[in-house]
């Protein structure tokens, strides 16, 4: 049998993801070892685990070199990779939206030239472009976006917000919704054919176990 491989994006949401694969069986005694390793087998079930970084997620399943991955929406949608999107896990539950000050709503329904600072400029682009019909400039960041508006970089971000503390803390708040965003399963499309029947049973396994929680 060949190994099945998944791709997990490391952190937070790879700990709640192993949790939710233990409840259908699926284990990995070597990943609890707290270690800087990033690959990880279960020789008797046939599995390997990848840690990857989460927006390298998409190119590991899209390449074929993990079958399965687990990321966020955020992820898939700044990504835009060739995969099956099979499952929403319905965790790591947030939204996509354009935040500032409050006084920045005239200008973001009225400029020709608003800047937007983001982690995610595909995302954006797809928002302004395509949705509002609106040109910008994006400033690609890659961290503390909320930083941009503070020192005047940008006019916006466009950014996930989960709590919504960050941008309070900050003195900013939403000024325009875009998307819910939450952890998806992903599969690269050959491996969908080839390694269907253990695939399948995984899914049936998970969405039992989702459906049971949510
Ligand atoms: C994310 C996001 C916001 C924050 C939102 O950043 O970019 O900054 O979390 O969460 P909240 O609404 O609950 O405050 P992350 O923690 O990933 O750090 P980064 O900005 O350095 O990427």
């Amino acid at each position: 049998m060949e190994y099945l491989t998944f791709a997990l994006a490391k952190g937070r949401l790879a700990d709640k993801t192993m949790e939710l694969l233990e409840k259908i069986g699926i284990t990995c005694d070597e990943m609890k070892e707290n270690s800087r390793k990033l690959i990880f087998t279960n020789e008797d079930l046939k599995l390997k685990f990848f840690l990857a970084k989460a927006s390298d997620v998409p190119t590991y399943v899209e390449s074929g070199t993990a079958d399965i991955g687990i990321v966020g929406k955020d992820t898939l949608l700044e990504e835009g990779r060739n995969l099956y999107e099979v499952m929403d896990l319905k965790m790591g539950k947030c939204r996509f939206a354009v935040a500032g000050y409050r006084e920045t709503v005239a200008k973001l329904n009225n400029s020709l030239d608003l800047r937007v600072a983001t982690k995610y400029p595909n995302v954006a682009k797809e928002y302004f472009y395509q949705k509002k019909h609106q040109t910008i400039e994006i400033i690609k960041l890659h961290g503390s976006v909320e930083l941009a508006p503070i020192v005047g970089l940008s006019d916006v971000i466009v950014d996930i917000v989960e709590t919504g503390s960050t941008l309070k803390a900050n003195g900013l708040e939403v000024l325009a919704d875009i998307c819910p965003v939450s952890a998806r399963v992903v599969v690269n499309r050959g491996s969908m054919k080839l390694e269907h029947e253990r695939i399948a049973e995984i899914m049936y396994g998970l969405r039992k176990t989702v459906g049971e929680n949510s």
